[in-house]
C-alpha cells in the first residue's frame, strides 16, 4: 500500500473508502514507483573507502542508484563494493569514474592531492566534497584563510568540474539513521540539483546554503558541531538542522 492510501484510510478513519478508491490508490502506488525509479538515473562513484563512503554508499545503493567504490587500497574498495550489494562496482584509482557524481570520501588533507592526481580522468564530473578540516584541539579549521576544502578542489580540477560542498555537518553514525538534514553549496546551479536530487533519492531532505564560498561557513558549522556534541549536547546523536515557523 503506498503512502497515499495509508493517509486516505486514516484521514476518513473508514475502511471502505480505502476501496472505492482502489483504482485511485492503484493509480498512486504506480506514480510513487515511476518517481522511485527516476532516482534510478543517479550513478555515484565514491573516492575513498571508509565509514562515510560505507555509509552514504549504503543509503546510495538503498535508494537505487549505481554505485561505484574506488580507493587506493583495491582490496578495501572490492569488500566494500561487496559488503554494499546491488550490483556496487569497483574502479581504479586515477582511472575516469564510471559516476556522473563523484564523492570524495577522504581525509581533509588527502582530498586535494587526490583530486589533482586524478586531473583530468574527472572533466565533466560533479565533485561532492564531505571533509571537515579541524585543527588538532576540533575548536577550529586547519586552515586559518577564508578558504575551504572544496574551493581548493575546484582550483585543482579541471575546468569543466563543478564542486558541491555537502554531508560534512552530519555525523556519520546519524548519517546512518537517516537524520535527513544535507547542507549543500556550490556556484553550478545543474550541479546542485543533480546532487540534491541524489540526497533526496536516499531519503534525506536537500538544504542549499548558497555558492561555493559558503563550504568556509560549512566547515565552521561542523566545528560548531563538534562543538555541541563536546559541551551543550553532550553526545553525538543529533544534527542540525532547519526548523521553519509561519504566523
Ligand atoms: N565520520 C564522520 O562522522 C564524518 C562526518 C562528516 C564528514 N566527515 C568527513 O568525511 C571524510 C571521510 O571520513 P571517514 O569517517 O570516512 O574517514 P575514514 O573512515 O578514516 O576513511 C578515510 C578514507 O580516506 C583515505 N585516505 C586517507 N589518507 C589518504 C591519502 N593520503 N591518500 C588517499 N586516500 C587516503 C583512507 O584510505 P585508506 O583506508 O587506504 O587509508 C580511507 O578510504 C573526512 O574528511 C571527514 O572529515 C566524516
Amino acid at each position: 500500500m503506498c503512502g497515499h492510501a495509508r493517509k486516505n484510510t486514516a484521514t476518513t478513519g473508514e475502511e471502505t473508502v480505502l476501496g472505492r478508491g482502489h483504482r485511485t490508490t492503484m493509480k498512486c502506488c504506480v506514480a510513487a514507483r515511476r518517481r522511485k525509479r527516476a532516482h534510478l538515473i543517479s550513478s555515484i562513484s565514491f573516492i575513498g573507502t571508509g565509514n562515510m563512503a560505507r555509509t552514504i554508499g549504503a543509503r546510495a545503493v538503498a535508494g537505487g542508484n549505481t554505485v561505484e567504490i574506488i580507493g587506493r587500497d583495491e582490496s578495501k574498495a572490492a569488500d566494500l563494493a561487496q559488503a554494499l550489494g546491488g550490483g556496487t562496482t569497483t574502479g581504479k584509482w586515477g582511472d575516469v569514474p564510471a559516476g556522473d557524481i563523484v564523492i570524495a570520501a577522504l581525509l581533509y588533507d588527502a582530498v586535494v592531492p587526490a583530486i589533482a592526481q586524478f586531473g583530468d580522468a574527472l572533466a565533466g564530473k560533479v565533485i561532492v566534497e564531505i571533509s571537515n578540516p579541524f585543527n588538532a584541539t576540533f575548536d577550529g579549521l586547519a586552515h586559518s584563510e577564508e578558504t575551504s576544502i572544496a574551493q581548493e578542489v575546484a582550483k585543482v580540477a579541471p575546468a569543466s568540474v563543478s564542486v558541491v560542498k555537502a554531508f560534512n555537518t552530519i555525523f556519520r553514525q546519524v548519517l546512518e539513521k537517516g537524520w535527513p538534514n544535507v547542507f549543500f553549496a556550490g556556484d553550478n546551479a545543474q550541479a546542485k540539483a543533480a546532487v540534491a536530487e541524489f540526497i533526496k533519492s536516499i531519503g534525506l531532505r536537500p538544504l542549499d546554503v548558497g555558492g561555493l564560498k559558503m563550504a568556509h561557513w560549512l566547515e565552521g558549522a561542523g566545528v560548531v558541531t563538534v562543538g555541541l556534541a563536546s559541551n551543550g549536547v553532550g553526545h553525538f546523536d543529533f544534527a542540525l538542522g532547519v526548523d521553519e515557523f509561519s504566523g
